[in-house]
């Protein structure tokens, strides 16, 4: 690039979902078709990605799960800041795109409507994180929890959230769809019951109008 050029800001495209909803494989595959165009970009996940928010994301893992649901949104949090400081908002700059494997509606699902935190604590803490970075797209994978916690017991990839009982995961969906519904114009939620491939031509499709 000469001197002086400012790139075009890149996209914040974010994968939401319950657990089992198939966002990992689908950020893959969105990541592959993204660079088979040439375009840069960037797979993020949360909270992981820097290497303090993977000791985060072991420590929200491990065996004794954190047991206060202030200091687990403010764990997701620190890794939240610290992946936005240092490869989020670089790689947009920058004009890269970022595939984002969940991110602030996360927090508001899982922390507010799941463990039942205000939403309004949710969101300053959001804020506080991000500097108010909002995704230009977020792709909601929807499907009943019963059909995500039983992809996730087939597979073995088992997480302390799993373990909790099905109506948490239930709010989880709700609020999910709550916020979909909120901010229609910068969501696409998606039946993630579809086999893959169509789960993936519809993320395609949103996505594409979004980077073109
Ligand atoms: P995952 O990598 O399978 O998506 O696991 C991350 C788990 O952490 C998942 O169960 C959702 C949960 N989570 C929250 O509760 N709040 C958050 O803000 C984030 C990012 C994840």
């Amino acid at each position: 690039m000469s001197e002086g050029k400012t790139p075009p800001r890149g996209r914040l495209i974010v994968l939401e979902g319950g657990d089992g909803s198939g966002k990992s494989r689908l950020t893959r595959e969105l990541e592959r078709r993204l660079s088979d165009q040439r375009l840069a970009v960037e797979a993020v996940r949360e909270p992981g990605s820097t290497p303090l928010g993977e000791r985060i994301r072991e420590i929200i893992n491990s065996e004794s799960a954190v047991d206060d649901a202030l200091a687990e949104l403010l764990l997701f949090e620190a890794a939240r800041a610290h992946l936005v400081a240092r490869l989020i908002e670089p790689a947009l700059a920058a004009g890269t795109h970022v595939l984002c494997d969940r991110f602030t509606a996360s927090s508001v699902a899982y922390q507010s409507y799941g463990r039942g935190l205000p939403r309004a604590v949710v969101e300053r803490a959001n804020t506080l994180a991000t500097g108010a970075l909002t995704p230009d797209l977020t792709l909601l994978l929807d499907l009943p929890p019963a059909v995500g916690l039983a992809r996730r017991h087939a597979d073995g990839r088992l997480s302390h959230f799993d373990a909790l009982p099905l109506d948490f995961h239930e709010r989880v969906r709700a609020g999910y769809l709550d916020l979909a519904a909120e901010s229609a114009e910068r969501w696409r939620v998606i039946d993630a019951t579809q086999p893959f491939e169509a789960v993936l031509e519809d993320a395609w499709g949103a996505l594409r109008a979004v980077v073109a």
